[in-house]
């Protein structure tokens, strides 16, 4: 039999955010390998008594391989724990790649990403008819990983859309003054989210002009996400998809009035 791996998307934190999925694949899964530093314990609530727990954070990817190579060796299965979801700065496609080598199967399963959890914890859409309609999921530039050269947050702030700042939150000064010097002004709207979902979850928002002082007086450097934009406070314009105006296959338009209204808006 070929091994199988499945890169899992644990969500936020809250063990009940994991899909339906992720949490059957730990359930069959020989050997779980899991991020304590990134992931709630709560998840390894699925596995089986009898699976090998593996922490990843103890151990750099070589660590990591001997057990794909003994699941590609004895045709197990792996269960590879990320946080939020796993495409998104989850290091997973080394691994994919490790895997592949190997001659294991593979599969990915999504998983509820902190920018969604968060948006959902204050409520909040982040796409905003005539407000906002892009989300850039993005990160500071000057860390430990480089980024491409075009990829900064003052290109990205100039748009005016909604942001997400992962991975940002030790040097949020420099933060503040790149997202300032793109469109944004000192009262555009900001959420700062501290360990979302988990126990000691703390969330607040602010003004941008605020945003360094706040972060720096709940003392905030580590899994933290900064979203930050016009849709995070305002309610928008009428959608047209419910607008008794718009017709589509499943619905017809209500009156000759809303259709009149509808093109009068446009
Ligand atoms: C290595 S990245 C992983 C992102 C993850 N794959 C996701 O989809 O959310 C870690 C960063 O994601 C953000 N993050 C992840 N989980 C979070 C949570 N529960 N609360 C706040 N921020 C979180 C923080 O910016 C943190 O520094």
């Amino acid at each position: 039999m070929t091994g199988l791996v499945s890169f899992i998307g644990a969500g936020p934190g809250a063990a009940d955010l994991i899909t339906l999925r992720g949490a059957q694949r730990i359930a069959e899964a020989d050997i779980v390998i899991w991020a304590a530093s990134l992931v709630h314990e709560d998840v390894l609530q699925h596995a089986r008594p009898d699976a090998l727990v593996v922490n990843s954070a103890e151990h750099s990817l070589e660590g990591i391989t001997e057990h794909y190579e003994r699941a590609a060796r004895e045709g197990l299965r792996v269960a590879r724990i990320h946080s939020g979801d796993p495409a998104l700065w989850g290091g997973t496609q080394e691994q994919h790649a490790l895997c592949t080598r190997l001659g294991l199967d593979t599969e990915v399963i999504p998983g509820v990403s902190s920018f969604s959890a968060v948006a959902a914890l204050v409520q909040r859409e982040l796409t905003i008819p005539e407000v906002a309609q892009s989300v850039v999921l993005t990160r500071l530039e000057g860390g430990k990983t480089p980024m491409p050269p075009r990829e900064t947050v003052r290109a990205y702030a100039e748009i005016g859309a909604t942001m997400c700042l992962f991975l940002s939150a030790a040097r949020t000064k420099q933060l503040q003054t790149e997202l300032l010097a793109g469109a944004y002004d000192e009262d555009t709207p900001c959420v700062v989210a501290y360990a979302a979902t988990w126990p000691d979850e703390l969330v607040f928002e602010c003004r941008l002009g605020d945003l360094a002082a706040k972060v720096k007086e709940h003392k905030l450097y580590k899994h933290t996400l900064v979203l930050v934009g016009p849709a995070l406070a305002a309610d928008g314009t009428r959608s047209h998809l419910y607008h008794p105006g718009h017709f589509h296959e499943h619905r017809k338009v209500e009156s000759l009035e809303a259709r009149r209204a509808l093109k009068a808006s446009r």
